[in-house]
């Protein structure tokens, strides 16, 4: 029976289908990721003779619970008697370190897990669970413990999850990113953190163009790549991934997996990176207190509202969302949690973070524009071999990697963009002599017969008005000055539109992209 066809049933109070039983002898590795993975008690809270709605009636539950907590602790005096005769067994001391954690006998649990720990002192979930019991709350859940839970859980991970526990965290996360987005929108480029077997990707698929996927669980992953839905997926741990991706997503996601992190401040500060500024950034947490992170007995954390905002602000995120919602079922109860939406900001921090991270060569690469060689190149057929101007400008900054070129032409070299990202890009190249961030048709207003060259390679500068630019233009070329631009359109209109505010047009050049070269004198 589906997930469906359970809660219609559910609702109309009708029982009597099929129950799933766990099976009598499980494997270690799955009993030890149920209780990890909050799955502890499903085989008996909802017995097989119950009807599946009778097991939320507070009563019936109840009891259930009672009931579990007794078959429970007779398992656990039988395991402990066996225990007795084979005190080394690795297996035997998993299932009674599991029982006693499930039945809150944290003091027992601690000293099982330790026994665990002298027997195998690398074992990692006996790390982790050795170091949330005594108290210490370690920052994130170690990599090779949440690998082996997951790689042990990944083969019925979405059967559990989903078929039993009414695991609908994807389902919140998408609603938030529809919200976030606006109605209609769809983002360029995601990323699933934690995607475990993708059960977010076809919440998302309508949402996103491209959509990456990582997890440290190499098998989960395999499940995620069989669904064929993502566009990469990686094995990986997810701050070191987003690390390779600096602003190369517009969204950021992820279900249920916030909770293998106590202190969110290195991962939210590394999606900030990944993401341009307004990027958004959807997530869902367990439901802690106050303004701070706790790690439960299962080893997983819980997150306060108070931490989740005072840690997104310190990361440079506005809250646009954050509610209160069920993720799925644990012991047959509500596991509550927060799905929230955060913004990215523009921030001075952001932005020098952004500048000084990045290498000269990217600043250049940066600042290019396919047509800046044709520029380059007409400005030295204009000028001659051996020439020198005095001030020579280059509107929109294209022309930095010509800029060493253009440099034994012109003494002087300005740039001017209206995006001021732009303008510190290029200033911290140290290629011109000034770069400002104004609009460009009334900066060349403000500046008359002051340019023996004016450049431009950025089409975009005169889309919006060409007569208004063309004037600009000729207000600030000095007498005999020279004007090279490429421009996208119809070069006979724009030739028309130089000519009519008072430029002399001497060549209108196709380039091979289908613009044009327009050179223009005073
Ligand atoms: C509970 S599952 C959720 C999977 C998926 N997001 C979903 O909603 O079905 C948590 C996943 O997060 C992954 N995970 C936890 N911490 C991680 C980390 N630091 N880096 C990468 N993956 C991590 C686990 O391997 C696991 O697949």
């Amino acid at each position: 029976m589906n997930r469906k066809e359970r809660r219609a049933q559910k609702k109309s109070g009708g029982g009597g289908g099929p129950v799933r039983q766990v099976p009598a002898a499980r494997s270690n590795a799955s009993a030890i990721s149920d209780m990890l993975l909050g799955l502890g008690g499903v085989q008996k809270v909802v017995p097989a003779e119950t009807p599946v709605a009778a097991a939320v009636d507070p009563v019936h539950s109840a009891l259930a619970q009672l009931r579990l907590g007794e078959t429970l602790a007779t398992k656990l005096d039988r395991l402990q008697v066996s225990l007795a005769t084979t005190p080394n067994s690795e297996s035997l001391l998993y299932q009674v370190a599991r029982l006693q954690v499930r039945l809150d006998r944290r003091a027992d649990a601690l000293i099982t897990y330790r026994r665990m720990l002298a027997l195998d002192p690398g074992h990692a979930e006996a790390r982790h669970m050795v170091a949330v019991l005594a108290g210490e709350v370690p920052e994130k859940a170690n990599e090779a413990y949440v690998a082996a839970l997951f790689d042990a859980f990944a083969d019925s991970f979405d059967e559990k999850l989903v078929g039993w526990l009414d695991y609908c965290a994807p389902q919140h996360v998408a609603v938030a990113v529809r919200a976030a987005l606006g109605e209609g929108k769809v983002a360029a480029r995601g990323i699933d953190l934690g995607c475990g077997t993708g059960l977010l990707a076809p919440e998302l698929r309508g949402l996103v163009k491209h959509l990456d996927g990582v997890d440290l669980s190499p098998k989960m992953v395999e499940k995620a790549r069989a669904r064929k839905m993502y566009d990469a997926l990686t094995v990986g741990e997810i701050v070191a991934e987003l690390g390779k991706h600096h602003g190369g997503y517009d969204l950021v996601a992820a279900a249920d997996v916030l909770s293998y992190f106590g202190d969110l401040r290195a991962l939210f500060d590394a999606v900030r990176a990944a993401l341009p500024d307004d990027g958004l950034f959807v997530a869902t947490v367990e439901k802690g207190v106050g303004a701070r992170y706790q790690a439960g007995k299962s080893g997983r954390y819980q997150h306060g509202e108070a931490y989740l905002r005072k840690r997104a602000a310190e990361a440079g995120f506005v809250v646009l969302s954050l509610e209160e919602i069920e993720l799925r079922k644990e012991e047959n109860r509500p596991v509550v949690g927060y799905v929230f939406a955060l913004r990215a900001q523009e921030t001075p921090e952001s932005q020098s973070a952004k500048l000084s991270a990045t290498s000269l060569d990217d600043l250049v690469a940066g600042l290019t524009a396919p047509q800046a060689a044709a520029v380059a190149a007409a400005a030295q057929r204009m000028i001659g071999k051996g020439f020198s101007i005095g001030w020579a400008i280059d509107l929109g900054g294209c022309l930095a990697p010509q800029a060493a070129d253009l440099r034994t032409l012109a003494q002087h070299l300005d740039m001017v963009s209206e995006d001021p990202a732009r303008s510190r890009r290029a200033f911290e190249t140290g290629l011109y002599d000034d770069c400002d961030s104004d609009a460009v048709i009334a900066f060349l207003e403000n500046r008359p017969d002051h340019y023996d060259l004016i450049m431009s390679a950025d089409p975009a500068i005169v889309r919006a008005d060409p007569a208004a630019f063309f004037s600009a233009v000729k207000i600030a070329l000095a007498l005999a000055g020279v004007f090279i631009g490429v421009f996208g359109g119809n070069a006979d209109a724009l030739g028309e539109a130089a000519k009519a505010e008072g430029l002399f047009l001497l060549a209108t050049e196709p380039l091979p992209d289908g613009s044009v070269c327009l050179i223009a004198e005073s």
